[in-house]
């Protein structure tokens, strides 16, 4: 796969080189009329239309998105998650290209021309949780879930209408330009491929994270992963890289099981194939009928938080309830399941978006992990509207959206 370093030298926005870009600044910024994919309803279609997407204020930045991709989450973001609000623009995996920045933003945080991420989670590094060290979950730039800036309004709306457009937690990359706070913004090193940067946003980072900065496993440790999507492959590479001796992979789509060997998977499990026995007593059948030490619930199927929990060992066991389901009758389906285990909910896999995320670019930079097994599909942005039905294909694994 090309690394971005090729692409970057050949990507300018509208025209411009970077050197135009950096002095962009300085001049008073223009709305921008671009493409974006736009959700008008409540499981309403994705259509392709113009948008305006106005400058950044003070402390934020506008970015030329590059590529982007698609997290089951989006799905849930279509139907209402977390806040039904519309239009809306999803996504929130992706990389670009600041486009222009807001005065208070310094130049040795970002400016134009810089590759970059942008993200659904904060990390201030003041506030009582950054500074406890024990969280990612960071409380002045918690995950937006009202659709809009911190000052409550909207920098996109509707060309023809103007009628306001809701952004997706803080982010909206399914949209050719799209403004965000600086504290939202990552610079990455540019050596990294930009369909990997694309998917380290959140999904595979998601699972990566929760066997090692979530819940760090010990090393010789057992391991059942529900759910082998991105985020599930990312906890079977986490645990692998951690030192786990046994990775149990539980999926019901049976292509998952070369996936899963491909990131260090040493068991498979097909529920399919044994209808009339709960997971829980599969995982325990190849476990000398004690469980897993810990278990990772990433497919957000309701009951299978209880069986994921039922799965570990009982006294000891660790759960991480990762998946989201819109249905929130999701939970522990009996408090003495919990007796001497531990139930862990997680965002992003613990990962501290400005502490953490470059490592875990940096591994993927000196190849420790490699992502191209989960490209399997990309479609051109104005295509996006064929992209939920692509992802029900059995041999989908992630969508790649090009810009171009
Ligand atoms: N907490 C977070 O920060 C966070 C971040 C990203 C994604 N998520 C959530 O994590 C979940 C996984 O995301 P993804 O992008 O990997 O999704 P995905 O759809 O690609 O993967 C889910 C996998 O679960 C499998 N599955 C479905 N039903 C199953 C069943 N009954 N038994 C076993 N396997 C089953 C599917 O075949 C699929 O392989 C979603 O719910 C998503 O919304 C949470
Ligand atoms: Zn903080
Ligand atoms: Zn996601």
């Amino acid at each position: 796969m090309d690394d971005c370093m090729g692409k970057l030298t050949t990507i300018n926005v509208d025209g411009k080189s970077q050197n135009d870009l950096v002095s962009m600044t300085d001049n008073v910024l223009d709305v921008i009329t671009c493409k974006a994919a736009v959700v008008h309803e409540l499981g309403g279609p994705l259509t392709m239309e113009e948008i305006k997407v106005d400058p950044p204020k003070a402390s934020e930045v506008r970015i030329k998105m590059l590529v982007a991709s698609i997290c089951h989450t989006d799905i849930f973001c279509c139907n209402g998650f977390p806040i039904p609000l519309f239009p809306r623009i999803p996504g929130h995996e992706g990389v670009g290209m600041v486009e222009s920045v807001g005065i208070n933003v310094k130049t040795d945080v970002v400016k134009p021309g810089d590759v970059v991420i942008p993200l659904y989670l904060g990390e201030c590094g003041e506030c009582l949780n950054c500074k406890s060290g024990k969280t990612n979950i960071c409380h002045v730039h918690t995950i937006s879930m009202t659709g809009l800036m911190s000052d409550a309004t909207s920098r996109m709306s509707v060309a023809k209408t103007g009628e306001t457009i809701y952004h997706h937690f803080s982010c909206s990359t399914w949209s050719e330009y799209m403004v965000i706070d600086v504290n939202y913004v990552l610079k990455i090193d540019p050596k990294v491929p930009l369909p990997y940067a694309s998917f380290l946003t959140c999904g595979f980072t998601t699972g990566f994270g929760a066997p090692w900065k979530e819940t760090p496993i010990h090393k010789g440790s057992s391991v059942a992963v529900f759910g082998l999507g991105a985020v599930g492959l990312g906890a079977i590479k986490g645990a692998q890289m951690q030192g786990a001796s046994k990775i149990i992979g539980i999926d019901i789509n049976e292509m998952k099981s070369t996936k899963g060997r491909a990131f260090g998977m040493t068991d498979f499990i097909n529920p399919k194939d044994h209808p009339n026995q709960p997971v829980s007593d599969l995982v325990k059948d190849i476990t000398n009928g004690l469980g897993v030490d810990y278990s990772f619930e990433c497919t957000g199927v309701k009951s299978l938080l209880s069986e994921a929990v039922e799965a570990s060992k009982i006294g000891l066991g660790t759960t991480v309830s990762i998946g989201i389901g819109l249905d929130s009758n999701s939970l522990i389906k009996s408090p003495t399941l919990l007796y001497g285990r531990t139930v862990k909910g997680s965002v992003l896999g613990g990962v501290k978006t400005r502490s953490d995320l470059p490592i875990l670019i940096g591994k993927c930079i000196n190849k420790e992990i490699e992502l191209d097994v989960l490209l399997t599909h990309e479609i051109r942005l104005e295509d996006i509207h064929e992209a939920f039905d692509t992802l029900k294909k059995p041999d989908c694994l992630k969508i790649l959206i090009n810009f171009d």
